[in-house]
């Protein structure tokens, strides 16, 4: 095969290679802007810059595409999870990994929207919500989530990662 032949071959498997990652939704509510200040001895000293950055090792090696996201608005929260409904529908979105703050313990629309959304959803939590106050023990979400992590700390996020392309590579 001609030289500038390979190059197309191999220029096509990279092309085709990206074309296939796929994204992955990380999405923080309200508060989580406040990481690394907000409760230290609850949460640790981690910024959510730092969540951000241990995401983007995370997804390097998982070959994803990261989508790093917070809101402190409930509405906010809702059109995102829509949004990746939408993309999962398409096979550009992988799933979304989703730390709903306080919203976890109140919202109703939350839990609304994922399983409208039909999206693939990891309920996410830096501390052990269960060994916390009792109003904490209640999630809206566990019951339309693929799966919970709790109490693992920020690197939770990274194990969260981990088992999406566990799930997918599964598929
Ligand atoms: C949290 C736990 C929630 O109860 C709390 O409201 C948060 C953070 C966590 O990451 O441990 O804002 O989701």
């Amino acid at each position: 095969m001609p030289r500038s032949h390979r190059h197309a071959v191999t220029n096509l498997a990279l092309l085709t290679e990206r074309h296939a990652m796929q994204t992955v939704l990380v999405l923080n509510g309200p508060n989580l802007n406040l990481l690394g200040l907000r409760e230290p001895s609850v949460y640790g000293t981690h910024t959510l810059a730092d969540v951000e950055a241990l995401c983007a090792a995370a997804c390097e090696t998982h070959q994803f595409r990261l989508d790093f996201r917070q809101s402190n608005h409930e509405g906010v929260l809702i059109d995102a999870i829509q949004e990746a409904g939408r993309a999962q529908a398409t096979g550009a979105l992988a799933g979304v990994i989703m730390n709903a703050g306080a919203y976890t313990h109140t919202s109703v629309a939350l839990h609304d929207a994922i399983k409208g959304a039909g999206v693939t959803l990891i309920e996410l939590h830096i501390s052990n919500v269960h060994a916390r106050e009792a109003f904490r023990h209640q999630s809206y979400l566990s019951a339309v989530a693929k799966g919970v992590m709790a109490g693992f700390g920020v690197k939770g996020y990274a194990l969260a990662i981990a088992a999406l392309a566990g799930m997918t590579s599964a598929a």
